[in-house]
């Protein structure tokens, strides 16, 4: 999978948006639906910004844009601030013309012994739809994507897993103390994500360089599951300049 990198940060996640931007105006042309698959935490904050800015000011419409998030939290009400649902809602939905019943994103919760069903229905309506589109992705420190963490399965579907501690401990601050970090999340799986048409995977800033190395160079195996996309024929990685410093 190619790397490209960018000076500045603001410049990748605008050539992302603009990408994301372009897919939602062909599938209009054809009248066919935009199935996004979206990611939260800090990396796609600027994407989120451009294409709030492109519906704002250039009339970008998300009428025809379905929505399947990675993950959320463990338990997690979808109303808490700490949840990805407010993440979401905070940051993109609120701020388009998104049809409300377009929006995927996993429930956080539900009683436990009703999470197994709720996974297969998850997937169930990516199928349903047609299929992710476009995955946004970012990278976290341990190599995961979504909360696929090291030891994720290549044929992995959307389930409850079990946090890195590293992942905790970098929400930790959000979260007022590692205490209130949710222990386990549900997530997509690696295979779930395979199964993108495409896939962008953005990394920014310098905290992300070892490990956008290994996963861009190193080998592919389920200790870091972001060198899977190395075998996807469609999976690009974004990098700011930062990000990349570490590769060859
Ligand atoms: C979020 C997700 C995670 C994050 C990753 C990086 O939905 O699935 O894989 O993309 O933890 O988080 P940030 O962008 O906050 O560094």
């Amino acid at each position: 999978a190619p790397a490209y990198i960018y000076k500045e940060a603001t410049d990748a996640s605008v050539a992302v948006a603009k990408e994301i931007a372009t897919l939602i105006k062909e599938k209009q042309a054809e009248n066919k639906q935009c199935i996004l698959g979206l990611a939260t935490g800090s990396t796609p904050l600027g994407v989120y910004k451009e294409l709030v800015r492109m519906h704002k000011e250039e009339g970008l419409s998300f009428q025809n844009v379905v929505s399947f998030n990675l993950d959320e939290y463990f338990p997690m009400d979808p109303s808490s601030s700490h949840s990805y649902h407010h993440f979401m809602h905070k940051n993109l939905f609120d701020h388009i013309d998104i049809l409300p019943e377009n929006i995927h994103i996993p429930a956080g919760n539900i009683p436990l012994d009703q999470v197994h069903d709720f996974c297969m229905k998850y997937e169930e309506k990516i199928k349903n739809a047609g299929g992710i589109d476009i995955q946004l992705l970012g990278i976290g420190r341990t190599g995961h994507i979504g909360f696929n963490e090291p030891g994720a399965r290549s044929n992995s579907r959307t389930r409850i897993i079990v946090l890195d501690t590293l992942t905790r401990r970098d929400a930790a601050n959000s979260f007022n103390g590692i205490r209130n970090v949710p222990q386990r999340a549900i997530t997509m799986g690696v295979s779930t994500i395979m199964n993108a048409k495409k896939v962008i995977l953005v990394a920014l800033g310098e905290n992300k360089a070892s490990i956008i190395k290994k996963a861009v160079e190193g080998n592919v195996t389920p200790l870091l599951p972001a060198s899977f996309l190395q075998n996807h024929p469609e999976a690009k990685f974004i990098l700011d300049s930062s990000a990349a410093s570490e590769l060859i």
